[in-house]
């Protein structure tokens, strides 16, 4: 670990002991994931702490989450939730569906989490009819970084103005500002940041964050006019 490295992941844990309450559900979250060789790429202590309170600024009550892995944000998100929320959140590998549905009801969130197993771009349009009749308050766009223009097309159809977007990943490492980068995910992070400049329905900007995930950052969103 570089020594930035090691200082950023410091001052997250002294930041998390400080403000982040010891908690035997989300310890458990992140033990079944390493336990079950999931990626450790969920949103760090802090960052799950700061979408719950964005939820709450927000008054959310229906929630949509894009990429679960094993639930961590996901139960972030939802304990920020009324008893009559909802946070409807996709996830494609079978295997992290049935860890996060584990994780989920050890949080005693059953009720209010809908995790809907399959390709995002496959189960997105399923939520169109009933996100005319209530539209999302809140959306995390966290999965696979190609396809997130797609995701946040989506995510614009699923809003009404006043909706908050919120994507992960937009900075990694800096190699965002590398136009000639070839891969496919910094590719698709970058039409998504053009897509959120020329967008005339939200208001956005991005925030670089480090910390023990390293140098990164999130775009938040806000829609201010319909589609
Ligand atoms: N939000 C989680 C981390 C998500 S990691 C947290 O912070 O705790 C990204 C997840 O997106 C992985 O579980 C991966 O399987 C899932 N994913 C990747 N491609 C997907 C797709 N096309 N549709 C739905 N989920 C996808
Ligand atoms: C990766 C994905 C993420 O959503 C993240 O927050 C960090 C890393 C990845 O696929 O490497
Ligand atoms: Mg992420």
């Amino acid at each position: 670990m570089s020594p930035q490295q090691e200082t950023w992941t410091a001052v997250d844990r002294y930041f998390a002991d400080l403000l982040i309450p010891h908690d035997d559900v989300l310890d458990e979250v992140l033990r079944s994931s390493a336990a079950a060789n999931l990626p450790a790429i969920a949103v760090s202590p802090a960052q799950g702490k700061l979408l719950h309170l964005l939820a709450r600024v927000q008054g959310a009550r229906r929630i949509l989450e894009i990429g679960t892995l094993a639930g961590y944000s996901t139960i972030w998100l939802a304990r920020a939730l009324p008893p009559d929320g909802t946070l409807i959140t996709l996830e494609a590998d079978p295997k992290h569906a049935q860890i996060a549905r584990a994780n989920v009801e050890r949080a005693g969130l059953s009720r209010i989490v809908d995790l809907r197993l399959g390709r995002a771009l496959e189960t997105l349009p399923m939520l169109e009819a009933q996100c005319r009749q209530t539209p999302l308050d809140l959306i995390f766009i966290d999965a696979d970084k190609p396809a997130l223009g797609d995701y946040f097309e989506w995510s614009l159809k699923l809003s009404r103005p006043g909706t908050v977007i919120i994507t992960d990943n937009v900075v990694r490492d800096g190699k965002v500002i590398d136009a000639s980068n070839p891969d496919a995910s910094v590719k698709g992070v970058r039409r998504f940041n053009e897509m959120l400049a020329k967008d005339k329905r939200v208001s956005a900007t991005a925030i670089q964050t480090v910390g023990s995930k390293g140098y990164d950052g999130f775009a938040i969103a806000l829609v201010i006019a319909s589609s």
